[in-house]
Formats: C-alpha cells, structure tokens, sequence
C-alpha cells in the first residue's frame, strides 16, 4: 500500500452515483470530488450524474450540492470559480432503482459515450446492490470500461456477501468491481506498510518473540445521530469491525508482500484474515464483548441514551460498542492476543494501534523501580493528530537512579504540513483510474465476515446485561476491561494529542 505513483486521471469519465442524495454523497463524495476538481485533478469532460428516487431538476440538485459542499469543507476550500466549473458536471437522474423498466432514464443520460469510463458508485443499501446490478446489465449500460464501487458494509454476513458477490460477479468481471473500506484511503492506514516494510528497524521486533500483545481502538466521540435506523440493522461489529478495524488488524499484522501490486498485497491480507482463529460458540463470552451507551455527557454536553435515539427500538440490544480478543495462529503471532475495540459516544475520537512489548527482566532496576518496568510500546495514531510513537524508560536527571517513561514522537502535523487528503478523494481516483490496490477482493469480504459471523451468532437473542452499558463519554462498559484483565492486560486509552 505504500504510493508508488500519483494517480493522474486524463481520460472522460461518467461517474454514476446511485444515493446521490444520501447522506454519504453529501458528507463526503460529493466534496472530495469538488476538492478534487479545486486541485485540478479531474479532467474537462467529466461528468457525475446523482441517482435517486423523488423528481428533482438539475438545479435543485446543484443547489443541494454547493450547500453540501460549503458546510462540509473546510474553511477556505469552497470558492465560486471551481463551484462553476464543478456544478457543470452534475446532473441528476430521478430513478427507482429497483424497477429495471425505469432504467431508460439513466441510459439517455449516458448514451452516446458508451467509450468513456463509467463509474457506477453505490452508495446505498447493500439490499439494492444486486438489483441495481442486474438492471445495468438488463439495460445493456456495462461496457468493457464500467467500473462498480461498492461501499460497505458488503451484506450482513457471509451467506449474503457471498449472494451480492455471486449477483454483481454475474455482470462484472473482479477487475472491475471495487469494494470500498475508506480507512484504506487513509494516508496513515497506507503508512502502516511503509513504516513495516521499508525500516530495517521495526520489523525484527514484530513478532511473538518481542510483542506481548497488541491493542487497536478506534473510538469515537458521535453518537449514531440520525443514522439510528441503519445502526439498528448493522450494530458496531458490521458497522466498523467487519471492515475497518479488521483491514486495520490484517496490514499491522500481514507477511511482507511479494510486491506492491494490487493482487500481492491482497494475497497477504487474505492469508492473515485466514489466520485469525474464529471463535467457537463456546469462545464468544470470553473473548467478544459488546456494550450500549445509556445517558452520559461527553464534552459537557449531554447525550440520550441509545434505546431513546429516533429510529431506535426502545428495547434494542443492538451493540454501539465492542471489543474483541483475537488470535492470528500463524508462526509470526502464534500466542499473541490482538484486542480489538470500538464504540459511540466514548470519550475520545481517536484511531490508534499500540504494539506493546514484553516487559525487560527486571534484574537492574528492580531495587530502584519494582519488579515490574514499563514495557516498550509503539503506537501509530491514525487520526486525529496523526503521528507515530516509540515509549521506553529514561533516567529522572538527578542524583538517584529513578525511571520513567518517555516518548520518542513523529508527527505529521509537523513534519509534512497540515494538509493529508480526504480518503474518498484518493479512493474516488483510484477506482476510475482502474487501480484496485486500496479496495477489497472478494475473498477477503467473506472472510472477515466469516471471523464476525459466529460473533453475532453468540450474541443473538440474549439481552444486553448490566455489565454490557456504558455511560456516554466514558471508555465502555466493565466487561471490556474485564476482558483485558483476565489476560493480565489493561486498556490504554489513547491520549488527546497522540
Ligand atoms: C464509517 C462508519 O464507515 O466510518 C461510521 O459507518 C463511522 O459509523 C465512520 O463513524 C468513521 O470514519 P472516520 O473516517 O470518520 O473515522
């Protein structure tokens, strides 16, 4: 994953986005194509055409877009020149996608550049993947330059990733479908392989033989605000387990790929997602724990309970939090416990994975610092404050021989300047320049789902137990730390600046 090129896209392209009102288009593709145009980066004829039920004129829906892409930039990016030229690239094509005979709408609007790449970005339930698929197919708009972005989740296990894989493969050739997990657009996510593979350092020690065990928090401070409804189905192990934490686990965790090709990087993360020992029902307990928020503050603001959130069951035992002990049984891990976790309305935004390393034995120190030193750590934030850093002991200045941990500290910020571009903006390139390396393969899809599947299993029709919520604005319920003592293990929360 490391960049090996920029990507340049020179040729037209159409990109069809299918929920091009929905919050997603909004809050985050409709403005990385805007920044990508403001850099640029986006050639004259190219066209984004938004599809959606309920009639709109291509002025209304310009109009929806500028007051997107005003609120949703940051200050000073939005200005009228590139908001002229970008609002003459949109459209807009009013279409239930679930009726293939509805499709002529769409084919009007794309006929006569059967050449140019075409993007169909599905930005939508993974319930009309197939049927929009199939329709494309039926209205003979796939042509040998079609691309398919799909975003996640890709189903809701592995029977119905497996059925949408099957349904769109039917259509489109692998190379041609791009399964989206955002935080592989991520520069800090892409730098977890450089900073592996091109330091003669780290690598030595990442292994069982140095590492004790390795922590993955990806925590945040939003509750699922108006997103209640699709939370309701998806729950924080499909939400963000399935995908981001567990591509996360697969690149800290991978071999060396053979190159930095596409398919050789995948090779690897799927032979590590293989590697992970899928909990049996009898596992599920003592290694998997969910939580709920119940009412809280964070930031001195109040928050509502979950079970009161709009679109929410009043009795939901849907997870907002999780937290995972796993293992990856392959010579490299054999032993090592991966503990993985996430939540709503935690105390903190904040990604980060600790490596954490054995402890020194204690001989020297001891009489000065205890029988227990501070262990090594390193810790790669991967937003905000994006920054990586080493810990180790250092001596107090001064007469006596007193120890303390100190902190070696790259950061980004610092070293390369403000700005790191938007994920969707790197990933939005890649798909329409054809280069699949920071997009899912199909394997691997179904194999993270095959590691979640049995989890939800174990937790179907129990209820959330008192031990099981948490207050919002804390770091989660009792049973996650529970679950790290019971390996002699405790959490360590990420700091506010990294
Ligand atoms: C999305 C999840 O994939 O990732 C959201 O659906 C989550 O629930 C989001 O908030 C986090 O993304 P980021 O880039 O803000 O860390």
């Amino acid at each position: 994953m490391p960049q090996t090129k920029t990507t340049l896209i020179t040729h037209p392209f159409d990109m069809i986005v299918f929920g091009g009102r929905g919050d997603l288009a909004k809050r985050k593709l409709l403005p990385a194509l805007y920044h990508l145009d403001h850099e640029n980066r986006l050639p004259q004829d190219g066209r984004i055409i938004a599809v959606s039920r309920g009639a709109m004129s291509r002025d209304a829906y310009r109009q929806l877009v500028r007051e997107a892409c005003a609120t949703q930039l940051p200050a000073g990016q939005f200005d009228e020149e590139t908001w002229r030229r970008f609002s003459e690239r949109l459209d807009y094509v009013e279409l239930d996608a679930t009726a293939t005979a509805a499709y002529g709408a769409l084919s009007d609007a794309l006929a006569g550049r059967e050449a140019t790449v075409r993007c169909f970005y599905l930005a939508t339930a993974p319930e009309l993947f197939c049927p929009i698929a199939s329709s494309l197919a039926a209205a003979g708009l796939v042509t040998p330059v079609t691309r398919m972005v799909l975003e996640k989740p890709l189903g809701k296990d592995l029977a119905s990733a497996q059925a949408i894989n099957a349904a769109i493969g039917a259509s489109f050739s692998e190379q041609q479908i791009f399964r989206i997990d955002h935080y592989l657009g991520k520069e800090t996510v892409q730098n977890i392989l450089t900073f592996r593979f091109s330091n003669a350092l780290f690598e030595r020690v990442w292994n069982r033989e140095a590492v004790d065990h390795v922590q993955i928090t990806f925590s945040e401070k939003l509750g699922v605000g108006g997103r209640g409804g699709f939370y309701e189905e998806a729950g924080a192990l499909r939400d963000v387990v399935q995908n981001h934490l567990l591509q996360v686990l697969a690149l800290i965790a991978m071999e060396p790929p053979v190159t930095l090709e596409a398919e050789s990087i995948r090779d690897e993360k799927v032979k590590l997602l293989k590697s992970v020992r899928v909990l049996l029902p009898g596992q599920v307990e003592t290694c998997a724990v969910r939580g709920q928020y119940v009412a809280g503050d964070v930031d001195g603001q109040a928050r509502l309970p979950y079970r009161q959130e709009p679109k929410v069951s009043p009795s939901s035992n849907v997870e907002t939090f999780t937290a995972l002990k796993l293992f990856v049984d392959n010579w490299r891990w054999a032993g090592v416990p991966f503990y993985l976790r996430t939540g709503k309305n935690l105390a903190l935004n904040a990604s980060e994975v600790r490596v954490q390393f054995k402890s020194p034995p204690s001989v020297l120190f001891a009489a000065q610092c205890g029988p227990r030193l501070d262990a090594n750590s390193i810790t790669l934030r991967l937003q905000p404050n994006e920054g990586i850093s080493l810990r180790f002991n250092g001596k107090i200045p001064g007469a006596s021989m007193q120890l303390r941990p100190v902190r070696m500290h790259f950061s980004y910020h610092s070293e390369f300047g403000a700005y790191t571009p938007e994920a969707y903006e790197r990933l939005l390139l890649d798909a329409m320049a054809g280069d699949a390396t920071l997009f899912i393969r199909r394997d691997e899809v179904e194999t993270a789902w095959n590691i979640v599947d049995p989890i939800r299993e174990g937790w179907a029709g129990k209820p959330l137990t008192e031990r099981e919520f948490y207050p919002a604005g804390s770091w989660g319920p009792k049973a996650a730390a529970d679950l790290l003592e019971r390996g002699g293990h405790a959490w360590r929360n990420p700091q506010p600046t990294a």
